[in-house]
Formats: structure tokens, C-alpha cells, sequence
């Protein structure tokens, strides 16, 4: 399957997501490919780290548009492909999209971002034809504290949204993500038992619940 993470907000935790995603791939023993689209190329750096540091499961990051054009032409069965976008090339992201089974958008809690999930819809459905890819959002960066509502609202407009699917799992604001990230870690290596390290494993369970089965 074929996993596009995307969305037009910089800083949204695309790249954080895709990694940790792909480590808990790996782990799960699955075949993962990951791409990294975005000139920023945050996604090759982590994995950098994780490569010098010799951490295992190993990750690499394979080529640009025309590698993953290949690999989805020759996608083979149990294997996943995820790739990382980014809005500075907006035509590697289209691209990505109009090739994916699946977007993955993270979205935080705020009304700027929910109307950036809007327009990003609407560009999903004019890069498809006929029958687009399956557009998933989830919250990420979400208050920690009970009284801030901000999330819930959020998560209140996205299933009000035609052509979206909320996946329920939230990532919440936490220093976790960021300390693992500049380790070239998912947060449940560096802190398995960690409240960051569970939410991203709910969510790796609702995105990946074809490889738990
Ligand atoms: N849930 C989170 N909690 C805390 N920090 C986060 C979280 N998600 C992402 N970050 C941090 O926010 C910054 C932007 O995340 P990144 O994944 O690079 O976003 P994008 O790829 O969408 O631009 C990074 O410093 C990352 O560590
Ligand atoms: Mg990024």
C-alpha cells in the first residue's frame, strides 16, 4: 500500500509521523520503503541519524518521483511504501498524491489548519481523476491540559469535512516526539513507556490495522 503524508502546513508532524511510522513498519517486520519528497529533507536527515547511530531495524530513504513511480508499479504484496511531502515542491506532491492509495494528513488543533485541510482537500480532488486516494486526518500537536477543548473542536470540524476520514488516535503536544526525532528514534524506542510512545502506537494501529490482522 502505498501512503502519502501530506498536508500544507508546514510543521504539522509530517515528517515526525512518517518516520516513527516506518520504524514501527520495520519492527512489525514488513517490508516499508520510505521517500522522502519534501526539499527540506527532514526525513533523509532523521534517517541519516539513525543510520550513523547504527540503530536497528535499519531505515533507508530511496530516490525521488521516478524511484517511487517504480516502486509503486512494482509494489509488492505485504509491503508498504510511505513518502514524505512537503509544500516546497508542490509538483512532487501532487505527484505522490495522484499516485497514493492513501493520504495521511496530521492537523493541528487550530481553525487556520482546519481550513488548510479544506483547501488541501479540494486540491486532493482536482489531482485525481475518477477515483482518488482515501484521505485520512488526525490531530497531532494536541493540548495535554483537560480544560483546552481546542482538539476536541478540531476533531469536531474534520468529520464534518466530504471526503475525509478522522482516525480517531491523537498525538498530543510532547517533548518526546522532538527528543527521539533528533536521536533518529520513534518515541517507543527511546521511551517505550512513555504517554507519546502509546499514542503513536494507537495511531500506528488504526493507519496499519492490515498488517496487525
Ligand atoms: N506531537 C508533537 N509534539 C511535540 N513536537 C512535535 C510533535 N509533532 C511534531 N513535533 C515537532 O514539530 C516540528 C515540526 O515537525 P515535522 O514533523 O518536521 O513537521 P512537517 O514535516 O510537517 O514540517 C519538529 O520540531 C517536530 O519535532
Ligand atoms: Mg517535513
Amino acid at each position: 500500500m502505498l501512503t502519502v503524508v501530506a498536508s500544507l502546513k508546514g510543521g504539522s508532524g509530517k515528517s515526525t509521523v512518517t518516520f516513527n511510522l516506518a520504524v514501527w513498519l520495520a519492527m512489525a517486520g514488513i517490508r516499508v520503503r520510505a521517500f522522502d519528497l519534501d526539499p527540506q529533507a527532514t526525513l533523509s536527515d532523521v534517517i541519516e541519524v539513525r543510520q550513523d547511530e547504527k540503530t536497528k531495524p535499519a531505515l533507508r530513504i530511496e530516490g525521488g518521483i521516478a524511484e517511487l513511480m517504480a516502486a509503486d508499479r512494482a509494489v509488492a504484496d505485504g509491503e508498504e511504501i510511505l513518502v514524505d511531502v512537503g509544500t516546497a515542491d508542490i509538483e512532487a506532491m501532487n505527484a505522490a498524491v495522484s499516485m497514493a492509495d492513501r493520504v495521511l494528513v496530521p492537523v493541528q488543533p487550530s481553525q487556520a489548519d482546519i481550513w488548510s485541510v479544506q483547501r488541501f482537500l479540494r486540491m486532493v480532488r482536482k489531482e485525481s481523476q475518477d477515483q482518488g486516494p482515501e484521505v485520512y486526518a488526525f490531530i497531532n500537536r494536541g493540548d495535554t491540559h483537560h480544560a483546552v477543548r481546542e482538539s476536541d473542536e478540531a476533531a469536531a470540524a474534520l468529520v464534518t469535512l466530504p471526503g475525509l476520514r478522522l482516525l480517531r488516535p491523537r498525538l498530543r503536544q510532547r517533548t518526546a516526539f522532538r527528543r527521539s526525532f533528533s536521536e533518529g528514534q520513534a518515541v517507543f524506542e527511546l521511551e517505550p513507556r512513555g504517554k507519546a510512545a502509546r499514542e503513536l502506537l494507537a495511531l500506528a494501529a488504526a493507519t496499519y490495522a492490515h498488517v496487525l490482522k
